[in-house]
């Protein structure tokens, strides 16, 4: 095993495993060895051994290609330009040759790595390319076989409890269909039944957008939360200002999220606080906001908005509140959903007694949609909840080989050992480089992991020049997105090159 930095030629590379922080013990037993060895094999060969960097990021190549792009698409938010034919696994190349551990995977939706073939062969197979070329208006002109399709991936995925699936085509789009299913709900019911016909000033007051055919309702979100940037998710989002600016938004509801304080068995009883006197705002504001809310969304851990975490306990009295008061609950899982956790669906760390009510997903899935339980989520006639395409059936196929995979290779369980691993290497990295390593979060949350740092921005270029590509998230987060395929080597050479940055400033 080596490692080796050739910082003068610039080129890095990896042979194998780097020095660990944390020693093996002497004692392990052989089993324990073994085990520990298979824990560090790539789950798919042809993977490289470690990132390679040859120039500078972004190098010659990337940027005059990026000057060309720019002539006919806005390259203002470019990271990196990626060459998807020669990115393998846990690692993408860019236009220069460079090769880097890939934490961030296409800002969380890589489930299973670059260039999986498992996932090629199943999109090579005939049902796929029939998918792509003959894509249905999927309302109208489902596949014979739909049904199937979606009990053999989307719904086998199915959160406890919640087996029905309304599909969609991205992540925003999916939290507002919900949105859409929440609003007809509340108004069936406040009608008197799915029976009850619209009334003529109904009908022709929404014509208007005003009156009683347009209700009055709204969704409840969080403060620093993110749900999409479609016109009615963005009311919703609530993390950057940059995002909201110039857009007409609706006069909706907005909760605090518990700031927790970490390491959080020191602030144990000020963190309870913080979780109650966010309950009783959101019971306040059910109770008095002038269009009352037909749902609440949340995410099990505030993604965009800085990888704000909270307890399960929170998320049990907030399901408790939601039905005492007759407000559905929404659980936005685009970016928590599908493994990262360590669990198929954040929200199973909570163990509800009641499901909530919608889980919203995308990203990993590669599919989107919304899972719900109750049929009267359906709304009472037809087209209410309706578009051309309504999801793909070529990502439901895409999403159905992912949970085999998932499945093959028991990817959630690697993770949330992966994961545990990981935050253990991170606790040492803090305690030696304090200033760069705060509020570390994430611990028994998979490989959901994130801290602190500073001077973050300057942190996630320092990565890219030693071969790791990290996002963040917030103001000053680093954010850890690894796919559901890191195994102990790569956590090693991640953890290896964080200390290094931290040593550099
Ligand atoms: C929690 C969450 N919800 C919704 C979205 C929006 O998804 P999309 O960008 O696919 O519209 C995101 C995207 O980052 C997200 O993290």
């Amino acid at each position: 095993m080596r490692t080796a930095l050739f910082h003068k030629s610039r080129t890095i590379t990896v042979v194998g495993q780097p020095r660990r922080l944390l020693a093996t013990a002497s004692t392990a037993t052989a089993q324990h060895q073994a085990s520990r060895a298979e824990r560090q094999q790539p789950f798919y060969a042809g993977e490289p051994a470690g990132p390679s960097v040859k120039t500078a990021i972004p190098g010659p190549r990337s940027k005059e290609l990026a000057k060309d792009l720019d002539t006919v698409f806005d390259t203002r938010a470019l990271n990196m330009l990626t060459d998807y034919s020669r990115s393998s696994g846990n690692y993408i190349a860019d236009a220069d040759g460079n090769m880097l551990l890939d934490v961030y995977a296409q800002i969380a939706s890589i489930p299973v790595g670059y260039n999986n073939s498992a996932l090629a062969k199943a999109a090579s197979s005939r049902e796929m390319v029939s998918s792509i070329i003959n894509r249905p208006a999927l309302g109208n002109f489902p596949p014979h076989d739909w049904a199937e399709v979606l009990r053999s991936g989307i719904l086998k995925a199915a959160p406890k409890g919640l087996d029905n699936v309304f599909t969609a085509m991205a992540g925003s789009d999916a939290n507002e269909t919900a949105f859409k299913a929440a609003f007809m709900y509340r108004r069936q019911l406040e009608r008197g039944g799915r029976d009850v016909e619209f009334t003529p000033e109904e009908i022709e007051s929404v014509m208007s957008n005003k009156g009683p055919g347009a209700s009055q309702l709204s969704i409840l979100s969080f403060k620093t939360g993110f749900h999409g940037r479609l016109f009615g998710s963005l009311s919703t989002t609530r993390s950057k200002p940059i995002h909201k600016l110039d857009i007409p938004a609706f006069d909706w509801p907005q909760a605090t999220f518990p700031q927790l304080k970490y390491p959080l068995e020191e602030h144990a009883a000020e963190n309870a606080a913080a979780e109650q006197a966010s309950v009783d705002e959101v019971e306040h504001l059910i109770k008095s906001w002038h269009l009352p809310p037909a749902a609440i969304i949340v995410e099990p851990i505030q993604s965009e908005g800085g990888d704000n975490h909270a307890s399960p306990d929170f998320f049990r009295k907030l399901r408790e509140v939601t039905r005492r008061h007759g407000v559905l609950m929404i659980v936005d899982e685009v970016q928590t959903g599908v493994g990262a956790t360590g669990r198929f669906w954040a929200h199973d760390h909570w163990n509800l007694q009641d499901p909530p009510d919608m889980v919203t997903f995308s990203k990993k899935a590669q599919a989107a949609g919304y899972y719900y339980r109750m049929p009267e989520l359906r709304p009472n006639k037809p087209y209410r909840q309706f578009n051309t395409w309504m999801g793909d059936p070529a990502r439901a196929l895409l999403f159905r080989a992912i949970v085999d995979e998932i499945e093959r290779l028991d990817l959630v369980n690697n993770t949330a050992k992966v994961g545990a691993y990981l935050y253990g290497q991170l606790e040492q990295l803090s305690k030696m480089h304090p200033d760069h390593f705060q509020n570390l979060r994430g611990k028994g949350q998979g490989t959901f992991i994130a801290f602190d740092s500073p001077k973050r921005d300057e942190f996630l270029v320092k990565a890219k020049s030693l071969g790791v590509n990290i996002g963040g998230s917030g103001a000053t987060a680093v954010r850890l997105r690894p796919m559901l395929i890191l195994r102990e080597s790569h956590a090693d050479i991640l953890v290896d090159v964080l200390d290094k940055i931290a040593r550099s400033f």
